[in-house]
């Protein structure tokens, strides 16, 4: 939440800048704005909305420095307006920052120092701390504030008095570093500038930087440290086809599967981390809580118990973990602040399975497998997803010591998306006003994938219900303006599932059913049962993104979200 850039080199920082900021744009885009440094004189420029209203002006300014600190904001304290945009000066405009993350404590520290703000945003109070810190070195400053602050944060810091040199602090919210010769570049994420570099330092939770031209220096609380280069590990890069990458990235699924089965050749010595326990917690968010769900059935198989649960829920629950527990993190973003809370309180056994490397999450795992779908760059998760589940899959094949029939998979899905067509029932779905996803077992988990990517990029009001449970209260709501996506893949559940279409039909609703059998409204391929959960997404995802477009909305970036969630 919310993407900290910045450069400091030989080259023109501004379009340097602009062109990070859209990269990291997934993080958040509610507002965005930039400080660079000219003639030793520090000048910001913000604008409200998407980092596009802030390049018409920004580059059209003459501008020419080479130092500069960037920012695109997810909202947390106060409204999107450009006053609270960042970067944010402090009253005497003697410190310029960007910041990421909450600092809880903001309303007390400005009581206690006194303290006036000219925006809502709790990062201001940094700015002003810093100001008035007596120390006479800014890194002394720096430790001094941080000590202050309660909270997650990642800073990058501008001084007046060293207009040369940019400060960074991080705590929880991830930040980094690349270098290629002279140029150095400061990120939330190391893909934003990939393209530069060969490889990246990270910054851990307490360390701080300073960044002068052409050199870097690492500290903690006590001394200066030293650090190890990263390598980036290569990410599977696809070809971008159609104007939306939402689009792009359900197309994408069968390479981001066949890359991700390939690469889990790496982690077959899991097999054993699996010896030994006496339960699973599966625990996640949004739709790889879903994944979860989803894992349950695939290692339904083991004989110990398997527990679901959603990161925001289990991170302050009570639960019997002991050190023969294995607790599975799933976060494509291995970022999520959620997920990463919870693996903290885990001592336990812990794997994460993420989609991206030297991530929070993998960092806090004893154990990872790493995804290979490629980067995720639409809010909406999809091939992400879809190899969340194959993971499963493979774990299950590699448990049971059985052959995981890949090209199979691979084939039905490609197959299937190459046939998909979705537009007609995408129009039809904008004469209702309600809508439903149904299914019993493993199709309730693809019900409510289904629901949550359609509001998610649509903002229609639309829940998931199994399909049994109906009648216990939800058909209420159901009448001649609702309509109902019933995902029905089990052939013994079939005249179960016909009776609730019926119950449906006779409130006046209208009940689509989607299924792998012949005679239904929506086709899903006749395929073996563990492939199911992997393709019954897929109608579900491309009706998501062509409603959301029918509407006029970008589903790449739906409002309110964002793709890595790195607050609570
Ligand atoms: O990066 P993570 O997988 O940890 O993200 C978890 C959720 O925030 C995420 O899946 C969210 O629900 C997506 N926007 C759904 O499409």
């Amino acid at each position: 939440m919310c993407g900290i850039f910045g450069y400091i080199g030989k080259k023109e920082a501004k379009n340097i800048l602009i062109e990070g900021l859209e990269s990291l744009e997934y993080r958040g885009y509610d507002s965005a704005g930039v400080a660079i440094v000219e003639d030793d004189e520090i000048k910001i420029t913000k604008r409200a909305g998407k980092v596009e209203e802030l390049k018409k002006v920004l580059l059209k300014n003459e501008n020419s420095g080479t130092l500069g600190i960037a920012h695109t904001r997810w909202a947390t304290h106060g409204l999107p307006t450009e006053n609270n945009a960042h970067p944010h000066f402090d009253s005497k405009k003697n410190v310029v920052l960007v910041h990421n993350g909450i600092i809880e404590n903001y309303l007390e520290l400005k009581n206690e120092f006194k303290i006036k703000t000219a925006s809502q945003v709790d990062t201001e109070i940094i700015a002003e701390l810093l100001s008035i810190m007596p120390e006479d070195d800014n890194l002394e400053k720096l430790k001094h504030v941080s000590k202050l602050l309660k909270g997650s944060y990642a800073i990058a810091i501008i001084f007046k008095n060293e207009p040369d040199a940019i400060y960074l602090a991080k705590k929880e919210s991830p930040l980094m570093i690349g270098q290629d010769n002279d140029d150095i570049f400061i990120s939330s994420d190391a893909n934003a500038f990939k393209k530069y570099c060969k490889s990246f330092y990270i910054l851990n939770n307490g360390d701080f930087a300073k960044i002068t031209y052409n050199n870097i220096e690492f500290f903690n609380k006590n001394k200066k440290i030293y650090k190890k280069l990263n390598k980036f590990i290569n990410t599977f890069s696809f070809q971008s086809n159609n104007k939306y990458i939402m689009l792009d990235e359900i197309f994408q699924t069968p390479d981001a599967l066949r890359e991700t089965a390939n690469y889990f050749s790496n982690f077959k010595d899991i097999k054993s981390y699996f010896n030994n326990i006496d339960k699973i917690y599966l625990i996640g968010c949004g739709t790889a809580y879903h994944s979860c769900l989803y894992g349950k059935h695939y290692l339904n198989f083991l004989k110990v118990p398997i527990f679901t649960e959603i990161a925001s829920e289990f991170r302050y629950g009570d639960y019997k973990i002991t050190k023969n527990t294995l607790c599975i993190f799933i976060s494509q973003s291995g970022e999520t602040a959620d997920t990463l809370a919870c693996v903290k309180k885990c001592k336990c056994k812990t794997l994460a399975i993420t989609n991206v490397p030297n991530s929070s999450i993998t960092f806090a795992c004893k154990k990872t497998i790493l995804m290979k779908a490629g980067w995720e760059r639409a809010v909406a998760s999809t091939k992400a997803y879809s190899c969340q589940l194959l993971i499963f899959y493979l774990l299950r094949c590699l448990l049971l010591d059985k052959q995981p029939h890949i090209s199979s998979l691979i084939n039905a899905v490609k197959k299937y998306l190459a046939t998909l067509n979705m537009e007609t029932l995408s129009k039809n779905l904008l004469n209702y006003e309600k809508v439903m996803f149904i299914g019993r077992q493993g199709d309730f988990v693809t019900a409510k994938e289904s629901a949550l990517k359609l509001k998610e990029i649509s903002y229609l009001n639309c829940i998931a219900c199994p399909s049994g449970e109906l009648k216990h209260g939800t058909l209420a709501i159901v009448d001649n303006k609702t309509l109902v996506f019933m995902i029905a893949t089990q052939k013994k559940l079939m005249s179960k599932n016909l009776l609730t279409k019926d119950e449906i039909e006779a409130r006046g609703g209208k009940c689509l059913i989607a299924s792998c059998f012949e005679g239904y409204d929506i086709k899903l391929p006749h395929t073996q049962s563990n492939f199911l959960p992997i393709i019954s997404i897929l109608p579900f995802q491309l009706l998501a993104c062509n409603v959301s477009i029918l509407k006029g909305y970008n589903p790449d970036k739906p409002r309110n979200l964002s793709k890595s969630v790195t607050v609570e």
